[in-house]
Order: C-alpha cells, then sequence, then structure tokens
C-alpha cells in the first residue's frame, strides 16, 4: 500500500479537520465555516464516507492532504511527512527514492546547523561580533544561529565524516563544486542564520559576512533552491512567531534577519521576515491563513520604499490590510530596536493605512503645482485605488482623493475607466486568479447541472440546446455521462466531489422539481454567457468612443441592446 493510502486508513478527515475548522453534524455529513474565503453561513462539507471535503461557495475540495497542502501552503511531500508522523507511520521504511531524497537534504540541513552552533562556541571573533550588534545569548540560541569557519572546506569534511555522500551535501547547497572539481564551503566566514520552514525544520540558511572579510564577497549569502527550500514559499522566523500573530492579529513584516531578532529580542514576536527575496503571492497565501493585517517596516531608503509598494499593491489586491510605519531618523528596524524601543513601540502604533501613506507619498504640495504634474501623480494615485480588491475601500478612498486635490469624485471616476481601459491587469493578479482556481459561476453552475444528471439521466434531453455553454472541461463529463462512459482521472476526481452536493434522494427520483431546476439552471448558464458577451461589447465601445469610430460603436450598441434584452427574456421567464 502507498504511504499516502496508509496515511488515510489511520487519519479520520473528520477528527483532523476539527483541529482547523468547527464542524457540526448535518445529515449525514458535516457542515462548517469554509477557511479558504471569507463566509458567514457555512458551505464546507465534509464527507466521513468518502473521506472528502468540499466548499461550495469557492469550490475548493479534495481529501486530507489537499486540505493541509492548502491550508498551511504545503507541497505534497511536506504534508505526506506531517500527516505521517501524525498517523505514526515511518514513510522513510517504505518510502520511494523520492522521499528519501528528502529526508535526506532534511538531516544534511540539520547536521550542518548543529556544527555552525558548535563552531560560534569556539570563535571569539563571531562571538564579539553578535555581542557588539546587541544580539543576546537567549536569541542567538533560540533561533540556532552560527558560525561558518574560515577556510576551505571544514564543514564540508566534517558532513562527509558524518556519513553524507558528497552528491547530496553538494545538493543540500551547503558545498559548491568548482571548475577545477575541487569541493568548496558554500558558507566561509560567515554569520550563519538557519532559514526554518513553517513547522520548524531547518531547510536552509542566509549567512552574513563577517566585518573585515573580502569585500569582494557578496553580504549575504543565501542557499540555493533545493527541493525543501524554496524562498518564494518561506518566511523566515515563522514557525516560532505564528503564535503571537495570531494573537495580535497582525505581523510586521521587515526585510532582514537582524530586523527580526531585533524586534523579537524587544518582545515585538509578531514579525516575519523575507530572506534574500522580495514578497510573493505565496508568502501572502501562508501568512492569510493567520492574519490579514500586515504592518510594513521596510529599511528608509530609496529600495525599501520600492518593496513598500509592492507588497501594499500586491497585498491591496488580495484584501490584505496593510499599515506603513515611519522609522524617523533610523535606517532599518534594527537599528531602531537597539537605539530605541520606545520610539519603536510608538512607530508601530502610529503605522498609517497604506493609501494615506501614498498620498502622502505621491501628492506632496510640489508635486500638485503645475496641472500636468498633478494629473501624472493622481493617475498614479488613482491606479493604486483601483487595485484595491474591497470595493468599499475603493470609494472611500476615492472621496479621501477627492478632497485631497478638490477635484470632484465624478471626475476621478472618469479618469480611472480611462486608466482601466489601458492599462492590462497586473500579471501578478493574473496568475494568481489562474492559481487559485476558484470555480467561475458558469463552472459552479455546471456542477451542479453535473449532479443533477448524474442522478437523472432521463433529463439530459432538456439540456441538449445549451451544449454550448457548458464549459470545455464539464463538457467532456456531460457527454460521458450520456453515453455512459466510465469517468477516469480529473473527470472522476471532479465528480466524485459534484456527488457532495446537498441531495434530497426522493426528490431526485421521480416527479419534475428536478427537470425545473435543471431549466433553471440551464438559464443561468446561458445568461452567465451572455453577460461575459455584454462586458466584452462595453469595453470595446469605450475604446470605438475614444477612437471615434462611430460606425462601430453603432454596430456594437445594437449588439449590446440585443444582448440585454435576451438576458431580460431569462430574467423574465424564470419570474414567471
Ligand atoms: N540580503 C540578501 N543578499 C544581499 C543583501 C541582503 O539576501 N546581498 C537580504 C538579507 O536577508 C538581509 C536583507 O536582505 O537581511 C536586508 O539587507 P540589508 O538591509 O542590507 O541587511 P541588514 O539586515 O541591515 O543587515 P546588517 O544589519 O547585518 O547589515
Ligand atoms: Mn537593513
Amino acid at each position: 500500500m502507498l504511504p499516502s493510502e496508509e496515511i488515510k486508513e489511520k487519519l479520520d478527515l473528520v477528527e483532523f479537520l476539527k483541529g482547523y475548522v468547527e464542524l457540526r453534524p448535518a445529515g449525514r455529513n458535516y457542515k462548517g465555516l469554509c477557511p479558504f474565503h471569507n463566509e458567514k453561513t457555512p458551505s464546507f462539507i465534509v464527507s466521513p464516507e468518502r473521506q472528502i471535503w468540499r466548499c461550495f461557495g469557492c469550490g475548493e475540495g479534495g481529501d486530507i492532504f489537499r486540505f493541509l497542502m492548502r491550508y498551511e501552503n504545503l507541497e505534497f511531500y511536506e504534508a505526506l511527512g506531517v500527516l505521517a508522523e501524525k498517523a505514526g507511520i515511518d514513510i522513510k521504511r517504505g518510502a520511494s527514492a523520492d522521499q528519501r531524497q528528502f529526508n535526506t537534504l532534511y538531516e544534511i540541513n540539520n547536521a550542518a546547523k548543529d556544527l555552525y552552533r558548535d563552531k560560534l562556541k569556539t570563535s571569539k571573533l563571531a562571538i564579539d561580533y553578535l555581542k557588539g550588534r546587541k544580539l543576546e545569548d537567549k536569541t542567538v540560541s533560540e533561533f540556532e544561529v552560527g558560525f561558518a569557519p574560515q577556510g576551505f572546506d571544514a564543514v564540508t569534511i566534517e558532513l562527509i565524516n558524518q556519513g553524507y555522500r558528497m552528491e547530496d551535501v553538494v545538493r543540500a547547497g551547503l558545498t559548491v563544486k568548482t571548475e577545477k572539481g575541487r569541493y568548496l564551503d558554500r558558507f566561509r566566514n560567515r554569520i550563519m542564520f538557519p532559514i526554518h520552514n513553517h513547522f520548524g525544520k531547518v531547510v536552509g540558511f542566509s549567512g552574513r559576512i563577517m566585518p573585515g572579510g573580502d569585500s569582494e564577497m557578496a553580504k549575504y549569502i543565501n542557499s540555493p533552491e533545493t527541493p525543501i527550500f524554496n524562498k518564494s514559499r518561506v518566511l523566515y522566523g515563522f514557525w516560532r512567531s505564528k503564535k503571537a500573530i495570531r494573537q495580535e492579529r497582525k505581523t510586521l513584516l521587515v526585510e532582514g534577519q537582524m530586523d527580526f531578532l531585533m524586534l523579537w529580542q524587544r518582545g515585538i514576536e509578531n514579525v516575519i521576515a523575507t530572506s534574500g527575496t522580495s514578497l510573493t503571492q505565496d508568502h501572502l497565501k501562508s501568512l492569510g491563513r493567520v492574519t490579514n493585517n500586515l504592518v510594513l517596516a521596510f529599511d528608509s531608503d530609496e529600495a525599501g520604499l520600492m518593496a513598500a509598494e509592492r507588497v501594499i499593491d500586491m497585498g491591496g489586491a488580495r484584501d490584505f490590510n496593510v499599515l506603513v510605519m515611519g522609522l524617523g531618523k533610523y535606517k532599518d528596524p534594527a537599528e531602531a530596536a537597539e537605539s530605541d524601543p520606545q520610539f519603536l513601540k510608538e512607530a508601530i502604533a502610529g503605522a498609517k493605512p497604506a493609501m494615506e501613506h501614498y498620498f502622502d507619498y505621491y501628492l506632496k504640495e510640489e508635486a500638485l503645482k503645475t496641472a500636468a504634474n498633478k494629473k501624472e501623480v493622481i493617475r498614479k494615485v488613482l491606479e493604486k485605488i483601483a487595485n484595491l480588491s474591497s470595493g468599499v475601500e475603493r470609494v472611500h478612498w476615492l472621496r479621501e482623493l477627492s478632497y485631497r486635490v478638490s477635484i470632484p469624485e465624478a471626475e476621478l471616476l472618469t479618469e480611472t475607466e480611462m486608466l482601466a481601459l489601458e492599462t492590462e491587469p497586473e500579471e501578478y493578479i493574473a496568475q494568481d486568479n489562474q492559481e487559485k482556481r476558484k470555480l467561475s459561476r458558469s463552472e459552479l453552475i455546471a456542477e451542479r447541472i453535473l449532479h443533477i444528471l448524474s442522478n437523472r439521466d432521463d433529463l439530459s434531453e432538456c439540456v441538449t440546446s445549451y451544449e454550448q455553454y457548458i464549459p470545455e472541461t464539464y463538457l467532456q463529463i456531460y457527454k460521458a455521462i450520456i453515453n455512459k462512459q466510465e469517468l477516469t482521472g480529473e473527470a472522476m476526481e471532479i465528480m466524485n466531489l459534484v456527488s457532495l452536493y446537498p441531495d434530497y434522494d426522493e426528490a431526485l427520483r421521480v416527479g419534475d422539481i428536478r427537470r425545473e431546476e435543471l431549466e433553471a439552471l440551464l438559464g443561468e448558464l446561458e445568461y452567465e454567457h451572455l453577460n461575459t458577451i455584454k462586458e466584452r461589447l462595453r469595453r470595446e465601445i469605450l475604446i470605438a468612443e475614444r477612437r471615434g469610430e462611430l460606425e462601430a460603436v453603432n454596430e456594437k450598441l445594437k449588439e449590446f441592446d440585443d444582448t440585454m434584452h435576451r438576458m431580460q427574456d431569462i430574467r423574465h421567464a424564470k419570474e414567471n
């Protein structure tokens, strides 16, 4: 048996999910509030019989692995590791070559971490450096900070002596092979900050050069990406700070390990850092499980400001509530924490909403003096407002902007529409929607249609004239169902989930209730289709108008009217 199957046999999905979601019995199933989207009425359903879960609000669903992967933002093998431990199964024994490789990488990183910690104990220079930077022993040991000695291959040799194979040590990123075929320690003469994954296992390192080290060398060197170290997923310190972040309902985001550790040491424990990369959508996803409130504490240099702008825009698009804190005369949070903890606490309390930060940053008096300049900066701010995912917030900040620049809201709105036509949606938003694989409205409707058909194939003739509106994947399944073919692969998975829709057994088998429901759903499907056409036409008309292409405008207006009428007909049919 595969380890994943063995795990599923040992762990009960309902029991497991109860650790994450409050579940109540609902007939043969359980119900709760979906952790993957905001909702007030429960649409998260768990089937103990099938050991699967499904949210009818956002369309997410799957087995115990899928849940943990989505919830904690893990790869399959990571989820496997966590669940195997929970189930008391030793995956190493029957493990595939792949899993053994992952385990070796964890082991080597852990062994290296221990070595670096030992080396720190015997290096007076390194100890003095950390003292000089005001890092306390307690912090150093809590976060397992160490020291990579000078020399060429001390650590490599020790790891080999511990029995690890050279190719694995290289794969783990601790050793590099030179062109001449020599093996060298990647990290030499550096303070070593282990990077732990969100479960506390060391997956890589960030090494800071010692003062007086070779000035040609980068100040920080990070482990390369490995199968266990994905920079765009892991957040430095999150394994320890999760709890405080939950309690405080917000997190501080800083740029570096030193910032993180200095804040932690001052009792500010709701903090995370990215390491060696800028914040990504994956980071935000992990974070979003714990809090949506983000306080940016980036360095006060130009790079810090630019990084902040990126995070604000990404956060705003994901409905994060982003605040920006000022650092006064200090260059970074570490410095402020070291020199003036009181100031730091006040600065955190006084952090301002990201939009206000933009207002202050872009709408300086200087910038508003000439019309051309004014237009430019206002457009910049409008772009930021348009990017917010919350409608309430957009309205709020538009009003605020109108006050600040003394331009009526209506004018600003027109300007925003122009902007929307000119700019393509930001790449990261588009990417993300794909990733989320949220079901579109048409897809949700198609699922409900399939659910009815899977119980009542006598109704399939109702669907014939609507086939063109069924999204591709579902159309395939529909054809398989009416042709009584076996479902495989993705189709089977989808139907497995579809089967979780609440059913009223009796009503399903007989009578016309189902037929009526089906007809209404088919109408909805066509309506959705028309709606998409209508929105496309709306854009096309605006563009044609701006270009002065009157003939095209008239043609499209007529199409627009026709579409609207057909949509109204569908609505009327439904009401009567
Ligand atoms: N960083 C990096 N590679 C570099 C420089 C920086 O990966 N060449 C990352 C490190 O994670 C670092 C963070 O960016 O912690 C912030 O960089 P910087 O402000 O230069 O470092 P500080 O945290 O201020 O480090 P220190 O106080 O030790 O100078
Ligand atoms: Mn810094």
